[in-house]
């Protein structure tokens, strides 16, 4: 067989088809086996999760395609001994296949984008009688605002949503660029300084859902993370009397000071989220181990580094600690922390 017959043979066309047909097959269901996603907490996930199926669907068979045709060439036409030196055939081009080539994915691309389009605008739909809240991120945790009618919105760490309700959050930050994102309802957006930002979710199932930062936004960046509650109507409704209710405070009357380090008091955050004390048996390390720093200091001093973190730092530590413990934390609760952080670091 001469060089040019060999290298004109044709292209085993149907069996490459047949070979493309069935690989396909099996990359499609891979694809729709495989679960990509935690479950579905909103509508809005049912809607997404069929797009990346439609993707699916048409972007295997392509893909399988292309490749069929690119490792049957690298086999099919491999330089043989000898023939180092030698040009291949000279090609003139194919206006047939060109167009083709160009008009096909073309007309998929538009498609899709429709497709994609129709979907986002469903998504982004506005719905009668939806709850509006207020999300803050800030270094770092979030901060949830309820609007309450004809009163002062309730601010809280914690989000709960009653189920069934559309929900649109509006996004902000007052500092660096966070990210808002629930993966179960499958949206998120950049929560930017100077600017609102937001998206609309309709919870469709009770359950706690990890709430995640998702743009790099500094050293406690991963320890950005929360739930988002959804519950029964009545059960949400329970939560914000609770919430209207004044802070909280142990049998006494006292606001007990471990719970305010562990877990703050739902307006300020707890300190036990970046600090280690061995005696509320935290162990994160943004900021420094209080049972360290805080030994042998007296109640003013003590009192001076949470409310005025910035003007005496630890070496070794950024200046990262929230600077408004003045506000949200409230007199009282600023004695039984001072007082109780002054007992266990002197121990
Ligand atoms: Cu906030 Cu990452």
């Amino acid at each position: 067989m001469s060089e040019e017959s060999r290298r004109q043979e044709r292209v085993p066309v149907v069996q490459m088809v047949v070979v493309g047909v069935i690989v396909s097959a099996l990359g499609v269901a891979a694809g729709l086996l495989i679960e990509w996603f935690p479950e579905q907490g909103s509508t809005q996930a049912r809607t997404v999760d069929t797009v990346w199926d439609v993707l699916i669907w048409v972007s295997v068979p392509i893909f399988v395609l292309v490749m069929t045709f690119v490792l049957f060439s690298v086999w099919r036409f491999r330089m043989r001994p000898g023939e180092e030196n030698l040009d291949g055939p000279a090609i003139h081009g194919n206006t047939k296949l060109e167009v083709y080539w160009t008009a096909l994915p073309a007309i998929i691309l538009v498609a899709l984008c429709s497709y994609s389009y129709v979907e986002l605008k469903k998504i982004e739909e506005s719905k009668p009688a939806e709850m509006r809240i207020k999300v803050t991120g800030q270094q770092f945790a979030w901060t949830f605002e309820y609007p309450q009618a004809g009163g002062k919105p309730i601010a809280s760490t914690q989000l709960y949503l009653p189920v069934g309700k559309p929900v649109r959050f509006i996004v902000r930050s007052p500092d660096v660029i966070h990210d808002f994102w629930v993966p179960a309802f499958r949206m998120k957006v950049d929560a930017v300084p100077g600017i609102d930002t937001s998206y609309r979710v309709t919870p469709r199932r009770e359950g706690s859902y990890p709430v995640v930062c998702a743009e790099l936004c500094g050293l406690g960046h991963s320890l950005m993370r929360n739930r988002a509650n959804v519950v029964s109507p009545s059960k949400f409704a329970s939560w914000i009397a609770e919430q209207k209710a004044p802070a909280q405070t142990a049998v006494g009357g006292a606001p007990d000071a471990k719970q305010l380090f562990t877990e703050g008091n739902g307006t300020a955050q707890a300190c036990g989220s970046c600090h280690t004390l061995a005696d509320a048996g935290t162990t994160a390390t943004t900021g420094p181990d209080l049972g360290k720093v805080l030994k042998g200091e007296d109640a003013a001093a003590i009192r001076e580094q949470i409310v005025k973190p910035s003007a005496e730092l630890t070496p070794g530590f950024e200046d990262l600690m929230p600077k408004d413990f003045d506000g949200t934390l409230s007199v009282e609760e600023l004695d039984v922390l001072v007082k109780y952080l002054q007992k266990v670091a002197a121990s």
